[in-house]
């Protein structure tokens, strides 16, 4: 009786000092989704033509759709506002649209028909066409929590492989996944990080900040998801500087920059008939250092902007103008995989450092 007692008094004695230090609580309240960081040229020949839509590197996850939680694979995409995907009939780019990547409304009960025709343009010319009807049906997240009556369009052709799952900056709740997200009291800000690893995965963070996946302290913006970066030096010392902000585009493959910054950077890699040479791109491990302002300095590989193409009788490029000189310039997935990426919509505050690769992980919640 008496040892028990003192055990009691013990415990209280420890629980006292426990109390009166606190430990700093557990940040919990976030969602996690993998990112699938694809390689079209590494999964076969219908990727290998590289068209706007199909080059390069796509940020790939898995959406739970439905009353039977269909599961859809679409492309993160900051550059746009709202979630659409393909319906079993539907044609994509023409054809029937990979398995994976479609919803059967039929199949789910909470699914409703909004009944209101919707076509959506993507890409710099607007050339890219998706189409429509704007639909809502419940999302399901891991745990099993759910966001009700989410509005997505459900279509009937699109020109992309598979649906876009897009993040960009909104604040109607009913179609902004983050938003929608806070509002059913899933996180407690509004705001998402991208991390991809060296190993082509990542993850895609709602209500989170990875402390342990990049470098440094993250540099901090006033802005939803466009930076005033500085410059960017070629490999051979030519520091050109950006006359206009580069909007970050997970939905991009390329590097979409200012007409005279493009000229230059071709100039450097053209051979002596004047064709971009991946035998001048590609030599001595070249690199271009993308100067971000606030002391933030990125390297890009020339090999994530510079490839050969099937059959290596032509240097292909990642590397686009704008549509004229001054015009917002849109970096994709060529510059955003070197980076750590989070933007908390509820202050407009954006965050960027060098990435860090390492499986470890200490996600806390939004303090800008
Ligand atoms: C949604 O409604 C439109 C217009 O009424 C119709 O044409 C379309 O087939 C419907 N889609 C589904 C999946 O029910
Ligand atoms: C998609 O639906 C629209 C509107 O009903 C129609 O005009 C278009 O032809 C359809 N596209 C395909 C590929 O079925
Ligand atoms: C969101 O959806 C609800 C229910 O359909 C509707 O009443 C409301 O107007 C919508 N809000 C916006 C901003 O579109
Ligand atoms: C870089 O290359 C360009 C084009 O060939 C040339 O004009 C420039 O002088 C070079 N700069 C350096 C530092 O070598
Ligand atoms: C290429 O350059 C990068 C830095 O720009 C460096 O980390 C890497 O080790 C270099 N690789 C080779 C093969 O020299």
């Amino acid at each position: 009786m008496l040892s028990l007692l003192k055990t009691s008094v013990l415990v209280f004695l420890l629980a006292a000092v426990a109390n009166s230090t606190p430990i700093e609580k557990k940040h919990d309240k976030y969602i996690a989704y993998p990112i699938e960081h694809f390689e079209p040229s590494l999964i076969g020949k219908r990727y290998e033509s590289e068209s706007f839509d199909e080059g390069g590197a796509r940020y790939i996850t898995k959406l739970k759709i439905g009353s039977n939680k269909q599961e859809v694979l679409v492309m993160i995409d900051t550059g746009s506002w709202n979630l659409n995907f393909p319906s079993v009939d539907a044609k994509c780019q023409g054809r029937k649209c990979a398995a994976g990547t479609t919803f059967d409304p039929s199949e789910s009960t909470t699914f409703k028909n909004l009944s209101i025709f919707s076509r959506s343009y993507y890409g710099g010319g607007g050339s890219v066409q998706v189409s429509g009807f704007k639909s809502t049906d419940d999302l399901y997240l891991d745990d099993g929590k759910k966001l009700p009556d989410f509005e997505f369009n459900l279509l009937n052709a699109t020109f992309y492989p598979r649906g876009i799952f897009g993040i960009g900056y909104i604040t109607n709740d009913n179609i902004s996944y983050i938003e929608a997200t806070k509002k059913a009291g899933y996180i407690n800000k509004a705001g998402f990080s991208i991390y991809t690893g060296s190993d082509h995965k990542g993850t895609f963070l709602l209500g989170g900040v990875d402390k342990a996946k990049y470098e440094g302290e993250l540099a901090l913006y006033d802005t939803h998801l466009a930076i005033p970066g500085k410059s960017i030096t070629t490999s051979n010392g030519t520091v050109l500087p950006f006359p206009s902000v580069l909007a970050l585009d997970t939905g991009s493959a390329g590097l979409i920059l200012d007409p005279p910054i493009v000229d230059q950077i071709f100039k450097e890699v053209r051979d002596e008939k004047g064709k971009i040479s991946c035998d001048i791109a590609l030599a001595g491990n070249k690199s271009f250092t993308f100067d971000l302002g606030q002391g933030v300095e990125i390297d890009v590989p020339y090999s994530d902007a510079f490839y050969w193409n099937a059959d290596k009788t032509a240097c292909n490029t990642r590397i686009e103008k704008t549509g004229h000189h001054g015009a917002t310039q849109n970096v994709g997935i060529p510059l955003i995989k070197h980076i750590f990426l989070t933007n908390n919509y509820d202050t407009g505050k954006l965050g960027v450092a060098p990435v860090r690769y390492t499986d470890e992980s200490d996600i806390v919640d939004f303090w800008f």
